[in-house]
């Protein structure tokens, strides 16, 4: 998957994903984590004025991409760590800003990556999210996603179709700043229903 993520992307990318990621990542602040970063095709839109960046990325081909971009950006101040979402050896309350796009529907378990999210969130921090979700108002779609699901998960990387990731972060305790509810274009229909925006942990 790593070896042709970026070329699977490209269309999405550009019809889409790229003005998304753009949009959503100028407003992050302060210190940064991104979970599941992949390649590291978020790293162009972040601020020169982050400070501390902590890219996590399990799988050990994507980390070797990523490096490679790390590398070629020029950035300092990044930190990569092969620590997935469900855990992750840091101290609580770390970040002022947590990144996840495309990444919490290949999580074994939404519920606990978010728990972790809330737990290394500062107080006022913020989760920046775009993810593809269960096509709830959707049932004909929704039916495909709940058919197709089984093979999307073996072949994709363990990406889940029928995710209800927007109940799972409100859940969590965290709360909307914003949320549009979208479809990404070009890819086959039952990966396009999509979420994005910020959700906030509540101030100490
Ligand atoms: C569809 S790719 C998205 C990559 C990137 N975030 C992007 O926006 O292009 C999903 C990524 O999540 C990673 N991933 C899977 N399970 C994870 C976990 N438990 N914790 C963190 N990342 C995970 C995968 O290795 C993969 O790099």
């Amino acid at each position: 998957m790593a070896k042709f993520y970026d070329a699977t992307m490209k269309t999405s990318e550009e019809l889409c994903l790229g003005r998304w990621r753009a949009e959503l990542l100028k407003h992050v602040r302060g210190d940064v984590l991104e979970i599941g970063t992949g390649t590291g095709v978020n790293l162009q839109y972040y601020p020169d004025t982050t400070h501390r960046l902590v890219l996590s990325e399990p799988d050990e081909n994507m980390r070797q991409q990523l490096k490679r971009r790390v590398q070629a950006s020029g950035r300092t101040s990044v930190e990569i760590t092969s620590d997935g979402a469900g855990r992750l050896d840091l101290p609580d309350e770390s970040f002022d800003s947590i990144v996840s796009t495309l990444v919490l529907c290949s999580v074994n378990d939404q519920t606990s990556s978010l728990r972790e999210i809330c737990r290394l969130l500062r107080p006022g921090g913020a989760l920046f999210f775009v993810e593809h979700v269960a096509a709830k108002n959707n049932p004909r779609l929704l039916k495909w996603q709940r058919f197709l699901e089984p093979f999307w998960i073996f072949f994709c990387g363990n990406c889940h179709l029928t995710m209800d990731t927007e109940s799972e972060i409100v859940a969590a305790g965290l709360t909307f700043d914003q949320i549009e509810k979208t479809s990404m274009l070009s890819p086959p229909p039952v990966v396009r229903p999509t979420i994005r925006g910020i959700a906030r942990k509540a101030c100490a």
